[in-house]
């Protein structure tokens, strides 16, 4: 495994061998039956490229009336507990016996996105929002605490898991693009992320 920190943002390398990754892409499979990807609105009206859901106690979630996290899909049912193995990632990483509210679960499939943006819906910026990628490269661009900054970009690729915490915490940051197809992990290719988050 190899370290990198870009902007104060942590990004651990090959984290998950993988027999790992797969063990969590089967770990994932009956919380995408009992928790459907759905394709978010921002409050603007304007479709996500990312098809996204939840596990936890709290999802996030995001259509006309903005984004909020709640305990409940979209379609009203409670989200599906987050995997043992997810949640060993969160304690090995972060080394804090609390366990995170929320696994949010990003899809990108062919040309999908993420603007650049803050997690900031949470109570208590001093928990680390940790992630792991899945499936295709992406390319992850890290800018600064305040909107407008210097960004530098960086490849993550399946496996890779990446820390925002302390004066990181709230960086600007987004998925400029993935490279489609270039792992094999997912059958019909594209890339999972899998977001860590104390909530509330
Ligand atoms: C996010 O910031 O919500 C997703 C980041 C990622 O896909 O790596
Ligand atoms: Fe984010």
């Amino acid at each position: 495994m190899t370290r990198l920190m870009v902007r104060g943002v942590e990004i651990r390398k090959g984290v998950l061998d993988g027999a790992a990754q797969a063990r969590l892409i089967e770990a994932l499979r009956p919380v995408l039956k009992a928790a459907p990807l759905f394709s978010p609105v921002t409050a603007s009206g304007k479709a996500m490229s990312v098809r996204m859901t939840s596990a936890g106690e709290l999802g996030w979630v995001s259509d006309k009336r903005g984004y909020r996290y709640q305990p409940m899909h979209p379609r009203g049912s409670a989200w599906p507990a987050i995997p043992d193995p997810i949640l060993a990632i969160w304690h090995e990483v972060t080394g804090h016996d609390r366990a995170p509210d929320c696994c949010l679960i990003n899809y990108y499939g062919e040309g999908a996105k993420m603007g650049l943006h803050q997690d900031r819906d949470e109570a208590d910026f001093s928990w680390p929002v940790v992630s792991v990628s899945l499936g295709d490269d992406a390319l992850f661009r890290i800018g600064d605490t305040m909107r407008g900054g210097k960004t530098e970009s960086v490849w993550l690729s399946s496996g890779d898991v990446v820390v925002m915490g302390g004066p990181a915490r709230l960086v600007y940051h987004g998925i400029d693009r993935i490279r489609f197809g270039s792992s094999r992990l997912l059958p019909k290719g594209g890339r999972i992320n899998l977001t860590l988050r104390v909530a509330v």
